[in-house]
């Protein structure tokens, strides 16, 4: 069965926008067996839009286009795979792409079979230009009934981007995750206001179809197709740390083949990861703040996580949690204790408060046992 865990990789769209080609995908798919990242469980290649041509072949089948993939996608898709990958790829519900390519409305089943024929393990399927008499639901439905018609197994990653309250039809679909936001831009006001969007939607996303707050902006520095100021490596800590904790698919947007050594470690930070991947798959639950914002997530082997996050430029100023809020008040007879998983840094037994001084724009994410008072 498919995403019985966040599914992870990377994507072309943030960095290159139209700028692909296969000798960048190959590339790229290098440099995830390289750097470790296929180990640490980063497994698709997805190419974005803007990779076919403006028509269709005679025989109505989309065409990559030959200047940018010469060899045609099933040798590229042959190379991902040799590297012990998996290769995505994208269309689109209506009639065009976002970036005005065929889509794939009423050409659903002949689109399947033409990416299963490529070697095509996943599919992004975006929602512009749809025609105004049909159902999103519906279309997706589709799209996901034409896959398995394929007879190969697709992931299905669905892009309407939150419309029509999506979270409450998608898993109904056929889809193993679906986007929920707007575009990211690489800025912390936009990884902020995401993550705020979906703080009552969380317990939508489980084991089979994830709702994925879009791909990781970590590393870009401000470059790249949706730069925007860029972020610090606090920010970009802080962003991925919330994507973890949304246990949200982990779509890497940089260009990897020029990341610097700690956006690595932090994609590759195996707590954090372990919070994304945990057996339970518990939703995290919003505890309380604004700009200092605090979520409990229960985590299997009785752990429990309390993650604070303080999204003001302002150091100052302590966050508290109280553990009755945790579920562990103090006539229970038990506290908490555990370590922050940046740092290492023991808590020792905590009762009543957790009292933290999270730095601006930072974050800090405490893995806790129950202690005997
Ligand atoms: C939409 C999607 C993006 C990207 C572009 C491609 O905006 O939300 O993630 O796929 O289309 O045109």
């Amino acid at each position: 069965m498919l995403a019985q865990t966040p599914p992870m990789g990377w994507n072309s769209w943030n960095t290159f926008g139209h700028l692909i080609n296969e000798q960048v995908i190959r590339e790229i798919a290098d440099a995830m067996v390289d750097l470790g990242l296929r180990d640490a469980g980063y497994e698709y290649v997805v190419i974005d839009d803007c990779w076919s041509l403006y028509e269709r072949d005679e025989n109505d089948r989309l065409v990559p286009d030959p200047e940018k993939f010469p060899s045609g996608m099933k040798a590229l898709s042959d190379y991902v795979h040799s590297k012990g990958l998996k290769f995505g790829m994208y269309s689109c519900a209506g009639c065009m792409t976002c970036a005005r390519r065929p889509g794939s409305f009423d050409h659903e089943y002949l689109d399947a079979q033409t990416f299963a024929d490529w070697g095509v393990d996943f599919l992004k399927y975006d929602f512009c230009y749809v025609p105004k008499h049909v159902d999103g639901p519906s279309l997706y439905r589709r799209m996901s009934m034409a896959l398995k018609a394929t007879g190969r197994e697709i992931l299905f990653s669905a892009c309407n981007w939150g419309s029509d309250e999506v979270e409450k039809w998608i898993r109904s679909t056929g889809a193993h995750m679906y986007r929920s936001t707007g575009d990211i831009c690489d800025n912390p006001q936009s990884y902020i206001d995401i993550s705020t969007s979906q703080i009552d939607k969380l317990a939508y996303s489980a084991p089979g179809c994830y709702n994925d707050i879009d791909m990781l902006i970590c590393g870009m520095g401000g470059k790249g197709n949706v730069g925007a100021g860029g972020c610090t490596p606090v920010q970009y800590k802080s962003h991925f740390a919330l994507w973890c904790l949304y246990q949200s698919p982990l779509m890497i947007g940089a260009d990897i083949r020029n990341i610097d050594e700690e956006t690595l470690a932090l994609l590759k930070n195996k707590e954090l990861l372990s919070i994304l991947n945990d057996p339970e798959a518990r939703t995290a639950a919003f505890i309380r703040g604004g700009d200092r914002r605090s979520f409990v997530k229960v985590l299997a082997n009785n752990e429990l996580l309390i993650a604070l996050f303080n999204f003001t430029d302002q150091g100052d100023g302590m966050t508290f949690v109280d553990l009755t809020e945790v579920g562990v008040p103090s006539f229970s007879g038990y506290g908490l204790s555990g370590y922050e998983i940046f740092t290492g840094e023991k808590t020792g037994l905590i009762k009543d408060y957790l009292k933290v001084d999270v730095p601006a724009y930072d974050c800090k994410l405490y893995r806790m046992k129950l202690q005997k008072i």
